[in-house]
């Protein structure tokens, strides 16, 4: 059992301050390209309704050539609190792009600085910022001085183990302006392998002023404490741990509050959450929600008997109809199962 303690209690029971701007949760739902568009966004919120959510990483070159917002910055005027993630190396792409992220409805301009991904690195964007500081820093003055909504930054311990620098850097953000940083305990090199190390974010929030979040491993409500207990951090982001587990953000954001850990969803109610979020995907993004459903539908299929099988069946679904009549069987075969073990328990 996890328990909260009152010095943590009372250090979180305030709005989470972003500049002016005031959350009334201390777990954040992260960014995660491909995963946090608007449909997944509204299923974590239905959980967490005070929790800040993040969009996908929007390309700030893309827009300023292209000029019309991608499907990716969509977002719904009554989500809020909601902040658009931009990235670029261009201070003046990235100040125009957060104009348009606040004319979408941001409340506050995410940067990303760790992105660890080659495509985005080789052209100057994510953690490559981590190496060059200098245009990190004109990045944060740039969309400051563009924008009236606080500007955050996220970002990474360093490039590699022998280049962990995020102390001066954090320090150079917070400095330019930046109104909060998340920090993901990895570095660059380490992409999404090892674990996060804590130990640097409990640093950086030694130096700094503005809220400090932890970022990296937060699969359960117990990690989430105790990265708050062990980082002093003003909040976490959960990442990973809400693939095909949109219930994550609400159960830390529950517990944070009341000290008391809510029940897990049944396999059942798991099913039925990837069910409304195939059925949402096809209506908002039509067969290109079907494709990116694919992944999200695997994700959800954990942890039940049976799961291997139904994990490859919605690997290679094709249609709308296709998919909710295999979750379909599923949810009765579960449903059968459950009755057989009470039947079985009655009798015994
Ligand atoms: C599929 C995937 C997509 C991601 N997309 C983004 C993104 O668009 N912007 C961003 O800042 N981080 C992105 N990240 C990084 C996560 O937000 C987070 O920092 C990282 O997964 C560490 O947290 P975790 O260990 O709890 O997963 C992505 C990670 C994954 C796995």
């Amino acid at each position: 059992m996890v328990s909260l303690s009152p010095t943590l209690q009372t250090r979180l029971s305030t709005p989470l301050k972003i500049g002016s701007f005031e959350v009334k949760s201390r777990v954040l739902q992260s960014p995660l390209s491909g995963v946090t568009d608007m449909v997944f966004r509204r299923l974590v919120r239905r959980y967490a309704p005070d929790s800040m959510m993040y969009t996908e990483m929007v390309n700030a070159t893309g827009l300023h050539y292209v000029k019309e917002l991608p499907k990716i910055m969509e977002v719904d005027p009554n989500e809020r609190p909601i902040s658009i993630q931009l990235f670029d190396c261009r201070p003046d792409f990235l100040a125009e792009a957060a104009q348009m992220a606040v004319a979408e409805g941001a409340d506050t301009v995410d940067i990303n600085m760790g992105c660890p991904v080659n495509k985005i690195t080789k052209n100057g964007g994510g953690s490559s910022l981590l190496r060059e500081p200098e245009t990190a820093e004109a990045i944060v003055r740039a969309v400051v001085k563009a924008v009236d909504v606080p500007v955050t930054v996220k970002t990474r311990i360093g490039w590699t183990d022998k280049e962990i620098n995020i102390l001066d850097f954090a320090k150079r953000m917070e400095d330019a302006g930046a109104e909060m940083i998340t920090v993901h305990g990895r570095t660059r090199s380490q992409g999404y392998n090892g674990n996060a190390k804590w130990e640097w974010i409990g640093r950086v929030k030694e130096i700094l002023s503005i809220p400090v979040i932890a970022n990296g491993d937060i699969f359960s409500v117990e990690a989430a404490v105790r990265c708050l207990e062990q980082t002093g951090a003003d909040g976490v982001m959960c990442s990973r741990g809400t693939l095909g587990y949109p219930f994550l953000v609400g159960e830390v954001d529950y517990f944070l509050k009341t000290g008391m850990e809510l029940a897990p969803p049944t396999p059942v109610q798991r099913l039925e959450c990837a069910r409304e979020h195939l059925q949402a995907l096809w209506e908002y993004k039509g067969d290109r929600g079907i494709r990116q459903s694919r992944k999200h539908m695997t994700w959800y299929a954990k942890n039940f008997p049976g799961a291997a099988e139904l994990r490859g069946q919605l690997a290679v679904i094709e249609t709308v109809e296709q998919g909710l009549y295999i979750i379909d069987q599923a949810i009765a075969r579960l449903n059968n199962n459950d009755s057989f073990y009470e039947l079985a328990l009655a009798m015994n």
